[in-house]
C-alpha cells in the first residue's frame, strides 16, 4: 500500500506525494473530517528509527516525515532536503529528559520508580508547537524550491495561525526565520509579554472579538478560517486544519523514546500530556509507540474546560467515531477557566487523533481539579527545577490526581513544555 493519509471520518486516501495535504478533500467546510497519517504496519514499514545522529531531529527522523517523501518523490535529492532543513531552520536539537529525583522523592516514589521529565522549555520558540509548524514550513519550502506551488519566493501567501500565545510566537519565529509573512490571530484580551514578542517578530496581528452574529465557537479560529478562506496558508496547530502538524510533532514522542531506550527504558506506567487542541498528546504518544516504547497515553485536561474527558466516555467503543463527531465533541458550554490558560480549547480538536492513541497505548483521560493545577505550577519550577508555566506544567497536575491509583514503583514521564515568559 502507497504511504499517505486517510481521512478518519470519510476514509479519503491523501498520498504523500499530494501538495498542501492540508484536509480532506471531501471535507465541506465544517472540519469534521480529519486526515491521519497511516500506520507504519499498513505500509508494511515496521519501527521508527534514527537515521545518523544529527542534533536536529528534523534531519535525523527526516526519512520518516511526510514532507521528506514528498520532497523525494518529486525528485529532490536527499542532501538538497537536509540542507533545506538547515536554512529553514537549524534551530532545534534534541530537548533533555531525565529522572527528577526531588519531584520523585516529593510524590513519594521509591528509587526502582519516579518521575522522568522531558523538558521541551528550551526547544525553538519555548515550547513544542514549533515541532508541529515545521513540518508544514518544510513541505512549503519544498514546494516552493521544485515549483510545485502556485507561488514564487516573491509572491508568497500569508501564513494564518490562530493562538493566544505559544503557537502563535513559535509560528512567528519560524515566519521571521524563513522571512515568511503572517497573519496571527489573537483573543481580544491578550497583551503583555506575548503580544510584544509577536510584534518584535514582525507579525501581522489581528484582534479578534466576538461578533454578534458570529457562530459559536472561538472568535480566533473563526477569524483563521476566514484569511484561509481568501488564499492564507493555515500553518496551523490543530489536525482538522493542517493534518501536517500531526506529523512532526511526533519527533518529539521519537526523542523520547530515543532517550529512554539508550537508558534502557522501554515500557513506563504513563506519558503524561496536558491536552488543549489535543495535537500535542496524540503526536507525542504515536510517536512513542511508533518507535517501540510503551507508554500509555494519560492525557490531562482540568476540571475548567474538559471536553476530550466527555468525548472519551461516550468515543471510546465507537468504530466510527470521526463519522458521529458531534456526539463526541462539542464545544464546552461554559466559560472555560484555569490557571492552565494555555489548554482551555473549548474543543479538543485532535480529540480523534487523541482516542485513537488512548485506545492504542491503553491510556486514559485525567481531569485535574483545579487546586493540583496550582500547585503543579509551583512545585515543577520549586522542586523539579524547571522554568516552565502552568500550561506547560498541567501534566503534572493530572498526575497529583491520581497518584495514589500509581504504585510507588511506578515510572512516569512528563511533557514540561511552554517556557514560563513573565
Ligand atoms: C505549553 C503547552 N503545553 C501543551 C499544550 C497543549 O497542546 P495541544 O493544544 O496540542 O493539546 C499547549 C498549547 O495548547 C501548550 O502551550
Ligand atoms: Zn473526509
Amino acid at each position: 500500500m502507497i504511504d499517505g493519509f486517510r481521512c478518519a471520518s470519510c476514509g479519503a486516501f491523501v498520498g504523500l506525494d499530494t501538495f498542501a495535504p492540508w484536509r480532506c478533500p471531501n471535507e465541506g467546510g465544517d472540519r469534521r473530517h480529519v486526515l491521519v497519517r497511516m500506520e507504519r504496519a499498513d505500509v508494511g514499514d515496521s519501527s521508527v528509527s534514527a537515521d545518523g545522529d544529527d542534533p536536529n531531529p528534523f534531519v535525523r527522523f527526516r526519512r520518516h516525515m511526510a514532507w521528506h517523501a514528498f520532497a523525494l518523490v518529486h525528485g529532490m535529492s536527499d542532501a538538497s532536503a537536509v540542507q533545506l532543513v538547515r536554512d529553514t531552520n537549524d534551530g532545534f536539537r534534541t530537548t533533555p529528559v531525565g529522572r527528577s529525583s526531588p519531584l520523585s522523592d516529593e510524590l513519594g516514589f521509591r528509587p526502582a520508580g519516579g518521575v522522568w521529565v522531558k523538558d521541551e522549555t528550551g526547544n525553538v520558540g519555548g515550547s513544542q508547537k514549533a515541532r508541529h509548524l515545521m513540518s508544514i514550513l518544510l513541505h512549503l519550502r519544498v514546494a516552493e524550491s521544485l515549483g510545485l506551488a502556485p507561488w514564487t519566493r516573491s509572491t508568497r501567501p500569508s501564513l494564518a495561525i490562530s493562538s493566544c500565545g505559544n503557537a502563535a510566537i513559535a509560528a512567528a519565529t519560524l515566519a521571521h526565520a524563513a522571512t515568511w509573512p503572517i497573519e496571527v490571530f489573537i483573543p481580544e484580551w491578550a497583551g503583555g509579554t506575548v503580544v510584544a514578542t509577536l510584534e518584535s517578530l514582525g507579525a501581522n496581528i489581528n484582534r479578534c472579538p466576538r461578533r454578534a452574529d458570529d457562530p459559536p465557537g472561538d472568535p480566533t479560529v473563526l477569524r483563521f478560517r476566514e484569511a484561509v478562506g481568501r488564499g492564507a496558508i493555515p500553518f496551523s496547530v490543530q489536525g482538522p486544519e493542517n493534518a501536517l502538524c500531526l506529523d512532526g510533532g511526533r519527533t518529539f514522542g521519537w526523542e523520547l523514546g530515543e532517550s529512554l531506550l539508550a537508558a534502557g527504558v522501554d515500557e513506563v506506567d504513563g506519558l503524561f500530556v496536558q491536552v488543549g487542541g489535543g495535537a500535542f498528546a496524540a503526536s507525542v504518544s504515536r510517536g512513542a509507540r511508533e518507535i517501540g516504547l510503551r507508554a500509555p497515553l494519560f492525557a490531562v485536561q482540568t476540571e475548567g474546560c474538559a471536553p476530550l474527558a466527555r468525548a472519551w466516555n461516550s468515543a471510546r467503543d465507537d468504530d466510527a467515531m470521526a463519522r458521529h463527531w458531534s456526539e463526541h465533541m462539542w464545544a464546552w458550554e461554559t466559560e472555560p477557566r484555569s490557571l492552565a490558560d494555555g489548554i482551555l480549547d473549548d474543543e479538543t480538536y485532535d480529540w480523534v487523533a487523541d482516542v485513537i492513541e488512548l485506545r492504542a497505548t491503553g491510556g486514559r483521560v485525567v481531569v485535574a481539579g483545579e487546586q493540583n493545577v496550582i500547585r503543579s505550577s509551583l512545585i515543577a519550577p520549586s522542586i523539579a527545577g524547571v522554568n516552565v508555566s502552568p500550561t506547560g506544567a498541567a501534566g503534572l497536575a493530572g498526575l497529583l490526581q491520581c497518584r495514589d491509583e500509581l504504585s510507588d514503583d511506578a515510572r512516569v514521564v512528563l511533557a514540561f513544555s511552554g517556557v514560563k515568559r513573565d
